[in-house]
């Protein structure tokens, strides 16, 4: 996720351009660039780190006038988060600038036909790879808007690019496949972006892009075409949001924008990552897979909702792998003198890269030797430094404390990886991992089929808004799930909450149970046969002592329904991808509590987003 924003106008494009990037600075803030037409050439300045240093660099120079302009504010995926890959990048001859959002999935093979045809690439990004083509196709006579066209037409997977050259001086051309872009339509000028929040200040009529669409935009015109060259039209629409409205997508909380993006954080973690023959290619693991072949444990470290993520990690890798797997908390493992070696595979999950009680716990598994694989969000931060490894999430920023996409794409991202050593260690075949990487592309469509049934789910927590403590009680794969949603409660609404294994109740916990205690129960697939059967019992046990039983169950699932006071209905996915669906009532559920008892939902009391202390 990172934002873009294009302007062609009357006003200073500079100052239009980085006033847009600074409302869309919540996006990625890895580094920043602009990209402005002078006369007969462009004038780019690209910094890593915050807009600020951009905002520096530019005050420290002379940056010339200029009326047409593009500029980006980057979440990296590809390549680090340097100065040499931050955006806008240019083609050969200096004379195309592209910025650009999502993933190019075959990008290897592109940039391998160019190198091939003698380009020199100078960076690691597939944004690059882009300007060069569109540079290439002018140099063949194309307009840049047919350029734009030609290229888009090549290219594989989800982008938003947003291009200007020196060649023609008043005009932005845009294109974008499964990311989002907005035109904005103002009076002698009109803008292209990642959302409306870029320009709103500027004008409230807006344009909503489709599909395989492209828009060419001067200071009088908007021109919108398919890629095939065929007119088109966008969709207009008024944009009634105010500024902070506008950063959040209308939503009210950054965790509510989050939540909602679920479905395209998982996707986006997919993209790119196997072949169609159900090959993993994750080019970020550099270990051999002699390496990888030689692992005989492996410990996966880290703290809180990244912890939970773990114990799902857990279930996939053993199941898929037969290598032994145990979780710890981070800031446990380094003080127990745990037992590590050569061959040990230690996986660090942390969506910042930055949790200091993760970091000192990977360098303690890196001191006895063993091989450090990063599960973590943020592209070069500290964690993925340190490791020999790194599988990166695709959840772009999370701003709020509490952690949702990140956490789904983190269980996705431990799915890839147990797949990988599966297929690596010659345990898995190619049609049996292609079976579940299938499985795996349902899921964001079932994230979204869930997020359109959670109304009644925000009614519970309005109608529970008082409670001293509610419980959550799950099995298998269900547990961590059922861990987090007490996190999440005891994160957002300051209250009591635990999760515990169902199995447990016999063993103490049910001595909590009084009437009307609330009690989320995370009922496996009906298919899980004797699972399933005992978590009905489960629920007829605490529902016979007074619990208020809300019930997570598949769809269809008749056995529950005797004792559920509520019932959240799932759509039926196969266990081990169970929690994907299960925790998103809960997120939900959490949220609307803090809401209700009037607590700041994306800044809990007491919480740091990312916690650099031990
Ligand atoms: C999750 O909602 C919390 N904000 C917290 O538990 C978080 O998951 C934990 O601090 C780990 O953070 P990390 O993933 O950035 O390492």
């Amino acid at each position: 996720m990172c934002g873009i924003v294009g302007y062609v106008g009357a006003k200073p494009a500079l100052e239009v351009v980085l006033e847009g990037l600074r409302r869309l600075e919540y996006r990625g803030y890895d580094s920043a660039g602009v990209a402005l037409v002078a006369g007969d050439a462009l004038f780019t300045e690209k910094r890593a780190g915050k807009l600020a240093k951009l905002d520096k660099a530019l005050s420290a120079g002379t940056p010339p006038a200029a009326t047409t302009g593009i500029g980006h504010t980057r979440w990296a995926t590809h390549g680090a988060p340097n100065d040499r890959n931050a955006h806008p990048h240019l083609g050969a001859g200096g004379r195309v600038a592209v910025v650009h959002n999502g993933i190019i999935e075959n990008f290897s093979a592109l940039r391998a036909e160019l190198e091939s045809a003698g380009q020199e690439l100078r960076s690691e990004t597939d944004t690059e790879v882009a300007a060069h083509l569109i540079e290439a196709e002018i140099d063949k006579g194309a307009d840049l808007t047919t350029a734009m066209r030609q290229v888009c037409r090549r290219l594989d997977g989800a982008f938003t690019l947003v291009a200007t050259t020196c060649d023609d001086h008043d005009q932005v051309v845009a294109a974008r496949r499964n990311s989002p872009l907005v035109v904005g339509l103002g009076e002698g000028e009109n803008f292209v972006a990642s959302d409306v929040a870029a320009f709103i200040e500027h004008t409230r009529e807006a344009m909503e892009l489709a599909q395989d669409q492209v828009v060419t935009i001067t200071g009088e015109q908007v021109l919108v075409t398919d890629f095939a060259g065929n007119p088109s039209e966008g969709k207009r629409f008024h944009v009634d949001w105010d500024i902070a409205a506008a950063e959040k997508s209308g939503y009210d909380y950054f965790m509510l924008k989050e939540i909602a993006e679920q479905p395209q954080a998982i996707a986006d973690t997919l993209l790119g990552r196997f072949t169609d023959d159900g090959r993993l290619h994750l080019d970020e693991i550099r270990l051999s897979d002699e390496e990888l072949r030689g692992i005989d444990k492996i410990i996966v470290i880290a703290c809180g909702t990244a912890f939970h993520a773990g114990l799902l990690a857990k279930y996939v890798i053993e199941h898929w792998t037969r290598i032994p797997c145990e979780v710890e908390l981070a800031s446990e493992f380094r003080y127990r003198d745990p037992i590590v070696d050569r061959d040990t595979m230690v996986i660090a999950i942390s969506q910042s890269g930055e949790t200091m009680d993760t970091l000192m716990a990977l360098r303690h598994a890196r001191e006895q030797r063993a091989k450090v694989l990063a599960i973590s969000n943020t592209n070069g931060s500290t964690i993925p430094r340190e490791s020999d490894a790194v599988l990166y999430t695709r959840a772009g920023p999370e701003i709020a404390v509490a952690s949702t996409k990140a956490f789904l794409t983190q269980i996705v991202a431990c799915h890839l990886i147990a797949l990988y050593l599966a297929q690596v260690r010659g345990l898995k075949y190619g049609d049996e991992i292609t079976a579940i990487l299938r499985q795996l592309e349902r899921i964001p469509s079932a994230v979204a089929e869930v997020l359109g049934t959670v109304e009644p789910v925000r009614q519970l927590a309005r109608e529970l808004g008082d409670v001293e403590t509610v419980l959550f009680l799950g099995r298998h794969v269900g547990y961590p799930v059922a861990l987090e949603g007490a996190l999440k409660l005891k994160e957002l609404a300051y209250m009591h909450a635990e999760g515990f294994a169902a199995g447990e109740l016999k063993h103490g916990p049910i001595a909590l149970i009084e009437e009307g205690v609330p009690v989320f129960v995370i009922v496996p697939p009906k298919g899980r046969g004797v699972l399933h059967d005992k978590m009905v019992s489960n629920i007829a046990e605490i529902r016979a002592r007074g619990a208020r039983t809300i019930v997570l169950a598949e769809q269809g699932d008749e056995a529950v329904a005797p004792y559920a006071d509520e019932l959240i209905a799932l759509p039926a996915v196969p266990t081990l991808l169970q929690p994907l669906v299960a925790t998103v009532p809960l997120q939900v559920f959490s949220c609307e509590m803090a809401t209700v008892r009037g607590h700041d939902v994306d800044q809990p009391r007491n919480l740091a987003k990312s916690v650099t202390v031990e």
